[in-house]
């Protein structure tokens, strides 16, 4: 059980994560205190139904310095889950909350001299961009994007410049170089400096947690980003044929929320975590179109593939993690791809109006 006496502030904690590790503080005994500004496009300006009852809510804005010292007073630990992801062009948000943001938290913590115990930020894949591949006659490359006209070919592998031949994507692991090719990605290695290098300075216990893609309940209706999972679940119970990015053959990596909730309160209490940076994965790649399927599967539907095809510029063709640091500190996946199509569809299934969200969203 959690220490009664000890205060937990969630930034981002009536998010989708936020709230799952809300519940499970709560559940441990921690008085929970919660600052988000319940912006779009994950909320329309109230608290979500299932946010959890029992933790102190805060309306306020992490790129505010007066939200910043209202809400830290009396805290012990920080999870700094507020963000802004999307895919939108308002390039300058995505640093203004996830850099200028997390550059405020220590600027007041400092100033005031808080006795923080620990922050641990969100961080996100992204940051490594394309990632690390394998090519058999020059060894590891880390590759550019793939540009616009290789993509409007319908060439989405990633070849050798050299003689062309296909390379093997490898999993990408905390010390590989990071070369993020979007805004979003760029904020977010952004952030991991800021915390990691201020964090070290002022000595404060500082901890990076990078996701891989996170599924479940809780994940909005509302946002475009919540991607592929939401997507599919919405083409299915609206019986559309299911439509996806490039061939369906690129690797990604789906975590259960649940999996990331516990990795947050393991490397709350080790002191091992501190200053370290951790892939937050399931350990597993998986087939986009092997993620379609299971969701017809799940939804009982048929699968039909739409003809079009459709690719995101700045997407990377495979993305997926190694987990092995976190698993040393004792950290272990245990949902399966199934779990999380299954939790996400009975759980949407509860909320009549996430139809009209997803027919709205689908047009
Ligand atoms: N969901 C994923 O697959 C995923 C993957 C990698 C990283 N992440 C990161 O995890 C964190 C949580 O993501 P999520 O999926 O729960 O998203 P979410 O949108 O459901 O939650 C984010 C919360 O932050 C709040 N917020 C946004 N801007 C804010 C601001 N300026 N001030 C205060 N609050 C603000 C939002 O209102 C929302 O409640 C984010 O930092 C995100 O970048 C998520």
């Amino acid at each position: 059980m959690g220490n009664k006496t000890e205060t937990i502030l969630v930034t981002g904690g009536a998010g989708f994560i936020g709230t799952h590790l809300v519940d499970a503080l709560l559940k441990k005994g921690y008085r929970v205190r919660v600052l988000d500004n319940l912006s779009l496009p994950t909320h329309d300006g109230n608290l979500p139904p299932w946010f959890p009852k029992g933790a102190e809510f805060i309306k306020g804005d992490v790129r505010m310095k007066d939200d910043w010292t209202r809400v830290l007073d009396g805290v012990d630990y920080i999870f700094h889950l507020a963000g802004y992801m999307d895919t939108h062009p308002d390039f300058s948000t995505y640093f203004s909350v996830n850099a200028f943001g997390t550059a405020l938290l220590y600027e007041v913590i400092t100033e005031k001299k808080l006795p923080i115990k620990k922050i641990i930020a969100a961080s996100s894949q992204s940051v490594y961009g394309e990632g690390k591949y394998y090519c058999s006659n020059h060894g590891i490359e880390y590759p550019l994007m793939r540009d616009k006209d290789q993509l409007e070919r319908g060439e989405w592998d990633i070849r050798c410049i050299i003689d062309n031949s296909l390379k093997r994507p490898l999993p990408e692991d905390e010390d590989d170089e990071l070369h993020p090719s979007t805004p979003y990605g760029v904020s977010k290695l952004a952030l991991e400096k800021i915390v990691l290098t201020l964090g070290e300075q002022y000595n404060i216990p500082s901890v990076i947690l990078r996701y891989s893609i996170v599924h479940g309940p809780h994940q909005s209706f509302r946002h475009y980003y919540s991607g592929a999972l939401r997507q599919f679940v919405a083409m299915a119970l609206l019986g559309k044929d299911i439509a996806f990015h490039e061939d369906g053959m690129q690797l990604r990596d789906f975590v259960h929320v649940r999996d990331v909730v516990t990795a947050h309160l393991l490397v709350m209490r080790s002191d091992q975590s501190d200053f370290q940076t951790f892939n937050v994965g399931s350990g597993e790649p998986t087939k986009i179109i092997d993620l379609a399927k299971t969701v017809a599967e799940v939804a009982h539907v048929p699968f039909q593939q739409a003809t079009q095809t459709y690719f995101r510029f700045g997407s990377p063709r495979n993305a997926f993690m190694k987990i092995s640091k976190l698993r040393k500190l004792g950290w272990d996946p245990q949902h399966s791809l199934q779990d999380n199509v299954r939790d996400y569809i009975d759980w949407v299934k509860q909320y009549p109006e996430a139809k009209k969200y997803f027919h709205d969203a689908l047009k």
